[in-house]
């Protein structure tokens, strides 16, 4: 008989650990641990090989790895192509998808929109609502002009007669808002437990590996920690997706953080309106603010930044004001906060510039997130800029890794991204140096630069 092991699972990471402890070894978060009983097949009870089990006689054969073709995986488009661009292409059948994000940021709107474009076709798509009645969610399909016979909702929140409603409907695509609220009876377990959600998400994934029906969960990211977070369950789906950002912006932009199907890091762009999400599918200068002639500010440095396979024009922004001695503030909103400490410390060893009595603000506009080391010398120059009160030229890109000697190397798809600077019309671009394989860029002048003093005689 199966035995139930008692093991402790952090709902925030969710890393499993044998006994309970205050903090988390591995995220380090407090009073995260929680009971979680994982239930075990018996070591005693030897394994039957080649016997009647019903399992190991309907077990898939072994395949040469070079029989495998990549076009054998069916993929279904959904019709919304920022969508199927993050999925890497459209949902896979029998694949599970997580999508995460804030309350409010849009997953509820997004999720009924591409089960509504899904059902345009002749199959079958179930919305189960768990957080809202079943009219809610037709009102709010109603206001996205949502209509379809193929596309039904269910608001339950028992995972069995979820279960149960799929075996009888059998849909192509099954979209679970939110699997938080989600609850298996049988469980001793509260609503909301990471015991619950663990066991929830996995029976509706082996019922998805089964029958070939695609299963979207929707997990709500909270701060304050009252739901197990959807981070538990990103091991066992195939495909995560998180909304980044806040709600403030009109922008929503949606990230895929891991994919069994297909490359991570990929990015969809919408725009929140009141008739929905509308997909952004040429961002051009979307997040570039339009100055007026000679009124870009000081402090202000494009960069062309990668988002997936796509180059985003952003703009790095950066103020300095003179701080309390002693007790001078580094903040950092859409680029990481170690990168710009140790940007602040090669300006100043190796362009003397006096940062350490100053405040230092860096900011992306419109909430866009920037990982990349291609970033540096954008933010370096905006850094620069701000203390010195010397502007930029407008429409100048400035792209580049900054090395803590204080030289500038170079990135990855340099070309393709000045490329997407030249086709948007900006004139300048301050770059590592290329030698020869220069591109041919129509109007744009390169001005390459192999120190960070060079690049700085621009401003
Ligand atoms: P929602 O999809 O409910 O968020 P989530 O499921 O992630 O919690 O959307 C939340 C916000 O979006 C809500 O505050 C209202 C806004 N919204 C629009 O601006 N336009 C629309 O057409 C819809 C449906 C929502
Ligand atoms: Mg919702």
């Amino acid at each position: 008989m199966a035995k139930t092991r008692v093991q402790f699972l952090c709902n925030h990471c969710g890393s499993v650990h044998p006994k309970w402890m205050g903090k988390c070894p591995d995220c380090g978060t407090w009073d995260a641990l929680e009971e979680y009983k994982a239930p075990t097949v018996d070591a005693r009870k030897p394994l039957k090989v080649g016997g009647s089990t019903g399992d190991v006689a309907q077990a898939a054969e072994a395949v040469a790895i070079a029989d495998i073709d990549e076009s054998d995986i069916p993929r279904t488009e959904t019709g919304i192509t920022e969508f199927d661009r993050i999925l890497g292409g459209g949902i896979v059948p029998g694949s599970a998808v997580l999508v995460g994000g804030e309350p409010g940021i849009g997953k509820s709107t997004l999720l009924l929109q591409v089960a509504n474009a899904l059902a345009q076709s002749d199959d079958k798509i179930l919305y189960v609502t768990s957080e809202e009645s079943a009219k809610q969610t037709g009102l709010r399909a109603s206001r996205l002009g949502v209509k379809s016979n193929n596309l039904l909702v269910l608001a339950e929140t028992n995972v069995e007669r979820i279960l149960n409603q799929i075996g009888k409907i059998a849909p192509s695509v099954v979209v679970v808002d939110s699997i938080q609220m989600i609850y298996k009876p049988t469980l001793p377990a509260a609503p909301g437990s990471v015991t619950q959600l663990r066991d929830c998400c996995m029976d509706l994934v082996y019922l998805a590996k089964a029958s070939g029906t695609a299963v979207i969960f929707v997990g709500h990211v909270t701060k304050a920690g009252t739901l197990a977070g959807p981070k538990i369950i990103e091991h066992i789906v195939d495909t995560v997706v998180y909304f980044e950002g806040d709600r403030f912006h009109s922008h929503r932009v949606v990230r895929c953080v891991k994919n069994r199907f297909g490359s991570t890091h990929e990015v969809g762009l919408f725009e929140m309106t009141g008739e929905g999400l509308i997909e952004v599918k040429d961002p051009g200068k979307l997040f570039l603010e339009q100055y007026g002639p000679g009124a870009q500010p000081s402090g202000t440095v494009i960069t062309a930044a990668m988002q997936g396979s796509r180059v985003l024009l952003v703009e790095v922004q950066a103020l300095t004001a003179s701080s309390v001695i002693g007790a001078a503030k580094r903040k950092v909103s859409g680029v990481s906060a170690d990168r710009v400490g140790m940007i602040i410390a090669v300006l100043e060893k190796r362009a003397e510039m006096r940062l350490a009595a100053d405040d230092v603000f860096v900011n992306i506009a419109g909430g866009v997130k920037v990982a990349e080391p291609a970033a540096d010398l954008a933010i370096a120059l905006a850094i620069a800029s701000a203390h010195m009160n010397r502007p930029l030229s407008p429409g100048t890109l400035a792209i580049g890794e900054l090395g803590l000697g204080g030289e500038i190397r170079s990135v990855p798809q340099l070309e393709n991204r000045l490329k997407e600077a030249s086709r948007l019309g900006l004139g300048h671009a301050i770059v590592p140096h290329m030698g020869p394989s220069i591109p041919k860029l129509g109007g744009m002048a390169l001005h390459e630069v192999r120190r960070l003093s060079q690049a700085m005689s621009s401003l």
